[in-house]
């Protein structure tokens, strides 16, 4: 097995034995490309989300938030082009009925061979001559009798109304982005932000997608982080903002998320890959165990999306310059991430093996648990009380765990495995001092703290980990 590929076997065990991450829908055989967050997972999870809501909004004195609906009227998918054109390239095996994305088919194939490709952006005609040419078998039966490339919208449609006849077609957001335009008149009328300004908003996203299998990293919803920042481009220089945003999303990966560098790059979409409405686009990958993947997509999208919702709408979506009086539609630079790859990704860069341990190297911002505590002994009344006491009142202000099984020797791996920061055990000393031993995740080394500064002990903690 090569080391990837143990790796990813390694996370996904550790993700569904610990609570992280369990396969959807499980009891009933299982639901491809969909998954529950366990009680670690979502812990991990909203320490992402808050993470990123701290960093880009309430940090910043140029963001605001909304929380937009996931149900949208229908019309704001057609001005927004998901209608037309949000369409993945499909492609059936006529032997085994197997549906497969033709540009996975296509770049699967090379790669086995050890030859790269790269098949972004390319036309439904250019896929069949190249699945044809090449004589590409189904990877599912070997055979290869395949129909036509065809292209399948990704937006999940529903219906509101309870009676039938009444019912009318609406589609599960495919994306969190245009919730933010169709509300940027309510914003700039209800608000006093003056451009250059952007709007963020976290929240559930839905696709209907094809995936390769690779665990979380594709799903058929998710949540997205995504900004739409308004500017002036008579008065901004485009390219120092994209510069600017490209800073800021590097430095939260590396600083708040404590990924590393040489994990990471950039990579800007070519001229057949790019949206035809953007001017630029560059997706910061990250280094999973199946090659460099998308991560966060940036991309100037101009004032494509507030044209498209003002010839739709009918409505006036320009902004007035408080100053000048100048009225114009502001162009917009949109970054847009999954919070789940991200979880992804940090799950997997904080993934070490040191001897015999396990350990998640969380910062302590995005542990599940900040601190377990632990009796030393669990038949000792004495101790299980002050223990529980201090847990209890730790408690008040932190995720802390609680664990009276087994050997401290295996209660200490156990939380390694889980990024626990700190360990705090009470022993016969702990009666007489009132201090505890604490154990440090990544050096094993133990000090002993007196009980009364536990709770600043872990505010410093998790405090000096912010500022990286
Ligand atoms: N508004 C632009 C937009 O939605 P995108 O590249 O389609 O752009 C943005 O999505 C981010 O959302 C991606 O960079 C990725 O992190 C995440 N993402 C997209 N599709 C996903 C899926 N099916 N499962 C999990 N995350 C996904």
């Amino acid at each position: 097995m090569s080391e990837n590929a143990s790796l990813m076997d390694k996370w996904i065990s550790l993700a569904k034995r610990r609570g992280f991450v369990f396969p959807g829908s499980e009891i009933y055989g299982g639901l491809a490309n969909s998954y529950e967050y366990g009680p670690l997972g979502v812990e991990l999870k909203k320490n992402i989300q808050d993470e990123w809501w701290n960093n880009f909004i309430r940090q910043r004195s140029d963001m605001v938030g909304l929380d937009s609906s996931i149900i949208l009227h229908p019309k704001v998918w057609e001005a927004s082009g998901h209608v037309a054109s949000f369409a993945d390239a499909m492609i059936d095996c006529k032997n085994c009925k197997s549906r497969t994305r033709a540009d996975h088919l296509i770049e699967d194939y090379f790669e086995k061979k050890g030859e790269k490709t790269n098949v972004e952006g390319k036309s439904v005609e250019e896929l069949d001559k190249i699945i044809q040419e090449n004589k590409i078998p189904c990877p599912v039966c070997g055979k290869r009798d395949w129909t036509p490339v065809r292209k399948f919208n990704l937006l999940f449609e529903t219906k509101i109304g309870i009676v039938p006849e009444d019912q009318s077609k609406v589609y599960l957001r495919g994306e969190t982005a245009q919730g933010i335009f169709v509300s940027f008149k309510n914003i700039i009328d209800s608000t006093r932000v003056t451009l250059p300004f952007g709007v963020g908003q976290l929240g559930k996203t839905f696709r209907n997608e094809i995936t390769k299998g690779n665990f979380i990293f594709r799903t058929l919803e998710f949540e997205q982080g995504e900004i739409e920042y308004f500017f002036d481009p008579s008065v901004e220089d485009w390219n120092k903002l994209f510069e600017s945003w490209k800073d800021s999303l590097w430095k939260f990966v590396t600083g708040n998320l404590n990924v590393r560098e040489e994990n990471l790059r950039w990579r800007e979409h070519s001229d057949e890959e790019r949206s035809f409405y953007s001017k630029r686009t560059e997706d910061l990958e990250y280094k999973f165990p199946f090659g460099f993947k998308e991560l966060w997509g940036l991309a100037y999208r101009t004032d494509y999306d507030l044209k498209q919702h003002m010839k739709y709408s009918g409505v006036d979506l320009s902004y007035s310059d408080p100053v000048s009086g100048k009225k114009f539609i502001p162009h917009v630079i949109e970054p847009a991430v999954g919070i789940n790859r991200l979880l992804a990704m940090v799950m997997l860069d904080s993934y070490a093996e040191e001897g015999d341990r396990v350990v998640l190297k969380l910062k302590p911002r995005l542990a599940p648990y900040k601190a377990a505590i632990f009796p030393l002994l669990a038949n000792k009344p004495e101790l299980v009380e002050l223990a529980r006491k201090i847990y209890l009142d730790l408690k008040k202000e932190f995720p802390v765990a609680w664990d009276a099984r087994g050997n401290i020797g295996k209660r200490y791996y156990s939380q390694d495995e889980i990024g626990t920061p700190y360990c705090m055990t009470v022993d016969f000393d702990s009666l007489d001092k009132d201090d505890v031993t604490v154990r440090n995740r990544d050096t094993m080394k133990q000090e002993r703290v007196p009980i009364k500064e536990l709770k600043n002990y872990l505010r410093n903690a998790i405090q000096e980990n912010s500022s990286q």
